[in-house]
């Protein structure tokens, strides 16, 4: 009896994994996607980006190629790499050309410019930023191929897929930072949420979360690889216990942690 009982709670505990991850509306397919402060935008291959609204994309801008929701609010990248901030429900251009931005940081965005620089907007530029004022963005010493910045840490993987970790980042002082590490291990992309969780997809599309922070250890100490999701993923992101993830077969699943 007992035994039938432990086969029964495993059948429910396969159900609920099964169920971790539901399918949502697709606007064609997203090839880039972003969670944070509560909004979830994306990129579709055409440049259209979206916002998700209910069950609803909402349409925002054409001709985009990268698009981010954060603390720092809603911006932009579009294929000529001009980067715009949403204000006042109007796309405003912030000088700079940029590949990918980053609004995922407290108090500073962070992005990857047209020469592959990590490059970020401090705290005393982003609330002095007005329609065309010159805008001066701190180089963070480092060339990478993607980037991704929490509350106050940003991870990035380069054009090898090499993980690295920026360190000594102060957010209402200075975006800058002050060394990089190395996180051994080899990822296509790594996602930080606002709380400061970190995600990774490795280039065979499985997805792997970063465990182990305390105060000694900022960037954390292994990484789990979470294998209730069977989907091989492209893209992902994570915000308020939700992972959003595009798959290789193109679609969009929220899975709930
Ligand atoms: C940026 O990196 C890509 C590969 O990730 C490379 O093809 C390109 O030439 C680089 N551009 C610059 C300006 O370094
Ligand atoms: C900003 O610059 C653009 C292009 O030069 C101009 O059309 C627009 O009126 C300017 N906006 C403000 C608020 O000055």
């Amino acid at each position: 009896m007992a035994v039938k009982r432990i086969l029964f709670l495993l059948a429910d505990l396969v159900l609920l994994s099964a169920q971790l991850c539901t399918e949502i509306p697709n606007p064609g397919s997203l090839k880039q996607i972003d969670a944070g402060n509560g909004l979830v935008v994306g990129v579709e291959p055409t440049g259209n980006a979206f916002m998700l609204n209910g069950e609803d994309w909402l349409y925002l801008a054409g001709n985009m190629k990268h698009v981010t929701s954060g603390v720092s609010g809603v911006w932009m990248v579009d294929n000529d790499n001009n980067v715009y901030k949403m204000i006042a429900g109007n796309l405003v251009n912030v000088p700079g050309f940029f590949h990918l931005i980053d609004a995922g940081g407290d108090h500073f965005v962070a992005g990857i410019n047209s020469e592959n620089e990590t490059r970020c907007l401090s705290h005393s530029e982003l609330v002095a930023l007005r329609p065309n004022s010159s805008v001066s963005w701190t180089y963070m010493d480092a060339r990478l191929r993607y980037f991704s910045c929490g509350q106050k840490s940003c991870w990035g993987v380069n054009a090898v897929n090499d993980v690295v970790f920026r360190k000594g980042i102060e957010p209402l002082r200075s975006c800058k930072g002050n060394s990089w590490n190395n996180i051994p291990s080899k990822f296509y992309m790594v996602e930080v949420g606002n709380d400061g969780s970190v995600y990774g997809a490795k280039p065979d599309g499985s997805v792997y979360r970063r465990d182990g922070f305390d105060t000694n250890h900022p960037a954390g100490t292994k990484w789990t690889k979470l294998t209730d999701i069977t989907a091989r993923v492209s893209h992902l992101s994570y915000d308020m216990n939700i992972l959003w993830l595009i798959t290789k077969d193109n679609r969009i699943l929220r899975c709930q942690l």
